[in-house]
């Protein structure tokens, strides 16, 4: 489908390298659709070059700052004002209907089901589920929306002082007016929510189609928290292990052609993200919470589609398996 596609947002090349991972992982589940990605002035030249040869579309777009610092501070990421530039996204009319995407989400299988939804279809949010999360949602560029989108901003701002807050407001009866627009909690599986209710992730999580990094520690800045903390944020090891493995075996040799001998890892240095990985693998492997065993013929399907049950059955072999295919 030519007229349909994904959309994702970076506004510097943190975010560019999970918009990379991203497009990398709907290409791998061999996404049907167009892939557009809208990126700030500040996302750096080989990082753009990387974009245009994953995305079919990289649109520069000005960025949009909703610079409503009290609401920010009460969601405690002051960083966020930035995200209205998601807005952007209802003005690539070129397209009949996308799924917007965040750039910390990463696909685990194929979700073109997804353009069978209408306007405006989300998930959840683990924190308050009468609100969508705003990290995965599907829309109709258009440019009356975006316009009375912009409208809605400045006489309302927004409750949370980034975009989500602004979404909420503007399509406020998507908590009650029509269950189809609710998206199953597997297309926008927040890790936030794995550690909040672990027997629901235990007994549903092998499902989740799509895993989304929210909070402020992202799977591309571990290589300095963990690694110097000791944490592992919110997320659950084994889809930090899928974001870092599709990251170094899809994106990194591609980042290396752009930046020559340039070192490109703005967090942290590639020894320290191999050693993040060895301790992530080790947390897996101290920690494999019980998972449904699957059968030896399910096991194999979900190997062969990139989705390995690194918890339970496949755990610290296939991870060392893994990691050594791309460590070396
Ligand atoms: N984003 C961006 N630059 C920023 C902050 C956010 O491009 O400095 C975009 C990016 O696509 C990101 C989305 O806005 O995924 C929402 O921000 P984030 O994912 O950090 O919010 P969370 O899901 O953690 O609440
Ligand atoms: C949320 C969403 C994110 C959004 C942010 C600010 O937590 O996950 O996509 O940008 O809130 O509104
Ligand atoms: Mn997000």
């Amino acid at each position: 489908m030519t007229d349909q596609a994904f959309v994702t947002l970076a506004t510097n090349d943190s975010y560019a390298k999970g918009a990379m991972v991203l497009g990398q992982s709907l290409r791998r589940h061999k996404t049907s659709k167009k892939l557009a990605a809208l990126i700030g002035p500040q996302v750096s030249e080989p990082c753009q070059s990387v974009l245009r040869r994953i995305f079919d579309e990289v649109r520069l777009v000005d960025v949009l700052d909703s610079g409503d610092t009290a609401h920010l501070a009460l969601l405690k990421r002051p960083e966020l004002g930035v995200t209205f530039t998601k807005l952007h996204c209802w003005t690539l009319t070129h397209y009949s209907k996308c799924v917007f995407m965040d750039a910390d989400t990463l696909v685990l299988s194929n979700i073109d089901e997804l353009f069978d939804r209408e306007e405006l279809s989300a998930a959840p949010d683990p924190g308050w589920p009468d609100c969508f999360n705003s990290g995965v949602f599907v829309f109709r560029p258009s440019v009356e929306t975006h316009d009375k989108l912009l409208q809605y901003c400045t006489e309302h701002g927004s409750f949370d002082g980034g975009d989500q807050g602004v979404l909420n407001g503007f399509f406020s009866d998507w908590a009650t007016a029509d269950i189809s627009k609710h998206l199953p909690f597997i297309y926008n599986l927040s890790s936030i929510a794995i550690y909040t209710y672990l027997p629901a992730f235990k007994h549903y999580g092998g499902n989740a189609k799509v895993v989304h990094f929210l909070g402020k520690t992202k799977p591309w800045s571990y290589g300095l928290d963990a690694q110097t903390k000791g944490i592992f944020g919110s997320a659950h090891p084994s889809f930090l292990l899928d974001w870092w493995a599709l990251y170094s075996t899809s994106v990194v040799p591609m980042l290396q052609e752009q930046y020559g001998d340039q070192p490109f890892h703005s967090e942290c240095t590639l020894e320290a993200m191999e050693e993040t990985l060895a301790s992530v693998a080790a947390a897996v492997h101290l920690s494999p919470p019980a998972q449904p065993q699957p059968s030896s013929e399910e096991r194999k399907q979900k190997w062969e589609q990139g989705q390995a049950d690194y918890m339970g059955t496949d755990s610290f072999d296939n991870i060392k398996k893994k990691l050594d295919t791309f460590l070396k």
